[in-house]
């Protein structure tokens, strides 16, 4: 049977990781309604990538990340809500409906897509009604291609709503992100350290992604433990990037480096956007790339607040098609198709 999480009134306390200040995750009790598609006559909301931008996005961006912190805390689209929402789903906040002291986990898993993809879903649609723009869209960070191998520069302006304090101050731009970042070795520069994050992205999008399995991650059906296996992609670089990004002089390289503090950080969900992206890229793939089809994975259901700070019930089903969302991704080369190592 596929996984259900609980209503927030059964939200408990999250388990951090040692050093964290405590923070409650748990979102404002509410009842819910079910999920509804927005109508096919809204705009296409369009995701450009995040190192092509102009000025008058940004300035909007900007703005709505301003606004949505500017909301009073008890609202759940306040920007620290929206980051306390990852923080309750991957630590630990949630147990499964019928199986008390079974935690519920968004990572490591076959939810990683779905539940991400929602999670920017609705954040974007709450900074595009703080705006009173229905076309509003989200950036990507577009880090799979040469041009975007470094942290977009408008994240680094300190009086800015994007900026976050807590980053690697070794990993400013224009220090090239090296996706297969580890903390212990030493590794390229320049010119070789962006032939090897193109080879990276072949390994990991097309010979490590080659199955269902491999790429979106292991089942994960009710009554079963968390993280049963994250998909070739969760794990590098999608985790690369965030360990990459955080802060070393952290206890845990917050905010980027670790789960339950990582969307604190704006740059989390032009992170999440190029991941997202990805994944319909890797579609497009051929051989064996394809959305798992098992009635556990559509059927799973999460909560998340909408713009109208009405908590709504998803499924994993609503997930498959981006366009029946209202958005979509501004074209752009993956280079790394011609990579292979
Ligand atoms: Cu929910 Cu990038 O992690």
């Amino acid at each position: 049977a596929p996984i259900q999480t609980p209503l927030p009134s059964q939200c408990g306390p999250a388990d951090l990781p040692s050093g964290a200040n405590p923070v409650n995750c748990c979102p404002p009790v509410s009842t819910s309604i079910d999920f509804k598609f927005p109508s096919s006559s809204t705009p296409l909301r369009v995701r450009r990538a995040a190192h092509l931008v102009d000025a008058e996005y940004l300035a909007k961006y900007t703005k709505a990340v301003h606004l949505m912190k500017d909301l009073p805390e008890s609202d759940p689209r306040n920007f620290t809500q929206q980051a306390n929402a990852h923080c309750a789903y991957c630590d630990g906040s949630y147990d499964q409906v019928g199986f008390p002291g079974v935690e519920i986990q968004v990572h490591n898993s076959w939810f990683f897509y779905p539940w991400h993809r929602f999670y920017l879903y609705f954040h974007e649609r709450i900074l595009g009604k703080l705006l009173g723009d229905e076309s509003f869209a989200l950036p990507f960070w577009n880090w799979d291609s040469p041009a975007g191998m470094q942290i977009p520069s408008f994240y680094t302006d300190t009086s800015s709503s994007l900026y976050d304090p807590r980053r690697d101050p070794s990993h400013q731009p224009p220090v090239i992100v090296d996706l297969d970042f580890s903390l212990n070795t030493s590794t390229d520069t320049g010119q070789a350290l962006i032939d090897d994050n193109l080879k990276l992205m072949y390994r990991q999008m097309i010979t490590n992604g080659s199955t269902t399995e491999l790429f979106m991650g292991a089942k994960y059906s009710a009554g079963d433990q968390p993280d049963p296996g994250a998909g070739s992609v969760e794990n590098v670089p999608h985790g690369t990037v965030h360990i990459w990004t955080g802060d070393p002089r952290q206890p845990n390289r917050e905010d980027m480096g670790i789960l339950y503090s990582s969307s604190r950080d704006p740059i989390f969900f032009a992170h999440h956007s190029n991941i997202d992206r990805l994944w319909d890229v890797w579609k497009t793939l051929g051989g064996n790339r394809k959305n798992y089809t098992d009635s556990d994975w559509l059927n799973a259901s999460f909560y998340f607040y909408d713009e109208n700070a009405k908590l709504v019930k998803v499924k994993v089903s609503d997930t498959l098609d981006a366009r029946k969302l209202r958005y979509t991704y501004e074209n752009v080369d993956n280079p790394w198709i011609n990579a292979k190592p």
